[in-house]
Formats: structure tokens, C-alpha cells, sequence
């Protein structure tokens, strides 16, 4: 009689036990991270410096966020909406990654966010700044630690409608970071007083710029302002200069033309000037002592997508040590983000309402392999979270 108490009761031990396990695996083991990250194309270079900066600040904290050690999933997805939906679900349901970090290119990223919101994914993007990921798709389990696509531009407006530039025409890839990098650039300029007088654009990721070089040779604005990044950046930039443009109509841009490309434009990109949320010459105790760290690590100097791949690992390390851990635990994640100050590179930032960051936008030239700080073209530029309600 004595044994089948003993079974019943080791039995019941055992259940109880297992039904608990899994519970306190998702607080205690191991984090699983899905990088759904561009590994081919034109930003291909753009996923890897997110990479590296999202691993740097890991292996900073011991390899560990939330107290749980950290463990990595990897998707390429070739900067392709066509395949952003199949790609999420890879990470999500095959590989069961607990938070998914990605993308760079906006159209992806929107499909991740809706694959987010319908699955209650935890999702943080390093990069891509889609208005919509943080205006009507924002959600207490969504996250940007980069900036939104009309800010850079935006920058760029008021910094040349002030320097008394009346007549400009701007060219991009048409697609959302195209379109409303243009977008925010045009409301600031037209709102200083100048006029957008021409809006050209290639389709992404093509490089065709001939043809619009050409009529930009004939329309003759005062100035060009532009969206192009990575590989599709290095291509304008040297173009630009080739058809004897650099010299009549300068070229303006949001800070991606100019951002870790400088080795492989040379010198047609000297003395371009940019806007963005990153420099090559802060010179403050944090970023010296992320670009000391970056370059031991990686043999390579960082840029702006290292900076915000590093910035996404603290914000998931934010959120996950509120959360003791519990990724699942989305209200104390969100309320710890929200009061966070974030000591980013770029220098030290708050998110807005909608999960992004509030943060100053550099005016830059460059000089040599360097994007150097001219002067800070607009102060603390708030995402207004368009749409978003949470
Ligand atoms: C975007 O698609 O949102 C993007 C891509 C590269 C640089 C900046 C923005």
C-alpha cells in the first residue's frame, strides 16, 4: 500500500513540476534573440554594424540582459517586404525566439510590425525608421532605437531654408524611407520659406541615376536634396561627382549618403554635409569609449547603424531587467523604457510616447574618413507618434 502512495505522490511532484518548468524557463534561461538583419544586397554592411553593435553591448554585460544569458538567431531578409512576413515567422514559430530585433529597410519593417502586433512579439528596430512603426503600428511590445524617417530630413530643412537656399530638387529610391526622408525635408524648407521644385526618385535598390543627373544638370536648383544609403549611397555620391555636379549644385543629404561609406566614396564625398543623429567627432567620454571598444572588438571604426544596434541591446536590457527577466511582462517593460534615460554614443536620449528617440540632429561635413560636427541643426526632434494609440 505504502509504494503506490509514494508513486501517486512522486507522480503528482513530478507534474507539478513540469508545469511549472516552463514558466520559470522563460524568466531564468536562456533570452532567445532573432536579428532579422539585411546579410545581402545594398545593406548588407548596415546589418552587419547593427549586429556587431547589438553584440558589443551584450558582451559588455557579460553576455547577459535581464539576468538571462543571451542567444542568438539569425535570418537574412535581403531588405525584401516581399518576404518580411515569412521571415518574422521563421523567427517566431520555428526558432521561437523570444524578441526580435530588425530591420533596416522601412518596408520590411512594417511587415514585421504587424506580424509583432498580431503575435505580441517582442520587437525592437535598430534601424529602419518607417513613420508608421512608431505612429499607428506602435504597441507596448514595439520599439525604435534609431530615429523616424522624416527626422533626418526634417533637420535638413530648417538648416537650409536658414541659410537662405531658395530652389531645391531632391532625389531618393521610392519607397517609404525615400518618400518621407522627403517628406519631412520639404515640410521644414517650404515652412523657412524655399520651394521644392522637383521630386525625382529611382525605384529601390536601383542605382540608374544617369537619367536624373542629367535633368537635374538642366533644371539648374540652388541646391539637391537627397535619401540613399549604403551601397545604393556609395553609387549617388561618386555619380554625383562624375557628372561634374559637386562643384555647381550642392549636395545635401539625410546623414545615411555620407555614413559608413566614406572609404569607398573617397573623395567625392568630401565636404558633403549631412544631418543625422550620430557624428564621427562627439569627442565625449561615452562615445570614445564605444568607438574604442567597437574598433578592439571588430578591426573597424563605427557608424550611425552600430550605434543603433548597440542602443537597441540597452533598451532590451532596460526593459528585461524591469521585467526580472519576464520579456512577457510587456507593462513593466514599457513603463521602465519610457522612464529610461538611454546613455547611448549619439549622447544620452529619452523615448517619446511612441518609442522613439527625442534626441538632437548633427549638422555635418565631411572631412577626410570623418563626419564632423559642424553644429546641431535640430534640437531634441520628438516623434509626434502620428496615429499612435497604445
Ligand atoms: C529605411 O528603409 O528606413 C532606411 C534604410 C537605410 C537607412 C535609413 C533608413
Amino acid at each position: 500500500m505504502k509504494f503506490p502512495r509514494l508513486t501517486t505522490l512522486v507522480a503528482a511532484t513530478l507534474l507539478a513540476t513540469a508545469a511549472a518548468t516552463p514558466a520559470l524557463a522563460q524568466s531564468s534561461g536562456k533570452l532567445k534573440v532573432g536579428l532579422m538583419l539585411p546579410a545581402t544586397g545594398t545593406f548588407a554592411a548596415l546589418g552587419t554594424a547593427i549586429e556587431n553593435g547589438f553584440k558589443l553591448y551584450v558582451a559588455e554585460q557579460g553576455g547577459k540582459l535581464g539576468g538571462r544569458e543571451i542567444e542568438f538567431y539569425n535570418v537574412d531578409d535581403e531588405s525584401d517586404p516581399s518576404k518580411a512576413t515569412d521571415n518574422m515567422n521563421k523567427l517566431i514559430k520555428r526558432d521561437n525566439v523570444d524578441v526580435v530585433v530588425g530591420t533596416v529597410h522601412s518596408g520590411v519593417a512594417m511587415a514585421m510590425a504587424k506580424v509583432a502586433k498580431d503575435t505580441g512579439t517582442m520587437l525592437i528596430v535598430p534601424n529602419a525608421g518607417a513613420n508608421a512603426v512608431t505612429g499607428p503600428m506602435c504597441g507596448k511590445n514595439i520599439y525604435r532605437s534609431s530615429f523616424t524617417n522624416s527626422q533626418p530630413g526634417y533637420a535638413m530643412g530648417e538648416a537650409l531654408a536658414k541659410k537662405g537656399v531658395k530652389r531645391v530638387v531632391t532625389i531618393t529610391w521610392k519607397y517609404a524611407a525615400g518618400d518621407e526622408s522627403v517628406g519631412g525635408f520639404k515640410e521644414a524648407f517650404e515652412k523657412g520659406g524655399g520651394k521644392v521644385v522637383e521630386e525625382l526618385a529611382v525605384p529601390f535598390p536601383s542605382v540608374e541615376f544617369q537619367a536624373l543627373l542629367t535633368q537635374i544638370a538642366s533644371i539648374k536648383p540652388d541646391a539637391v536634396y537627397t535619401f540613399f544609403a549604403g551601397g545604393g549611397a556609395v553609387k549617388f555620391v561618386k555619380d554625383y561627382a562624375a557628372a561634374g555636379l559637386k562643384n555647381s549644385i550642392p549636395l545635401y543629404g539625410a546623414g545615411f549618403l555620407t555614413d559608413g561609406t566614406l572609404d569607398a566614396q573617397g573623395d567625392a564625398a568630401q565636404g558633403l554635409q549631412t544631418t543625422l543623429h550620430y557624428a564621427d567627432s562627439l569627442n565625449t567620454p561615452k562615445d570614445n569609449a564605444f568607438r574604442l571598444a567597437y574598433a578592439k572588438s571588430y578591426k573597424q571604426q563605427p557608424d550611425v547603424y552600430a550605434v543603433q544596434g548597440y542602443d537597441a541591446a540597452q533598451i532590451l536590457g532596460v526593459g528585461l531587467a524591469a521585467a526580472k527577466g519576464d520579456i512577457k511582462n510587456q507593462d513593466a517593460f514599457a513603463d521602465a523604457v519610457r522612464k529610461a534615460t538611454i546613455d547611448s554614443p549619439r549622447g544620452p536620449f529619452k523615448m517619446s510616447k511612441s518609442h522613439n528617440p527625442i534626441q538632437d540632429f548633427y549638422l555635418r561635413e565631411v572631412k577626410g574618413k570623418e563626419n564632423v560636427v559642424v553644429g546641431i541643426a535640430s534640437k531634441g526632434l520628438v516623434d509626434p507618434g502620428r496615429g499612435c494609440r497604445m
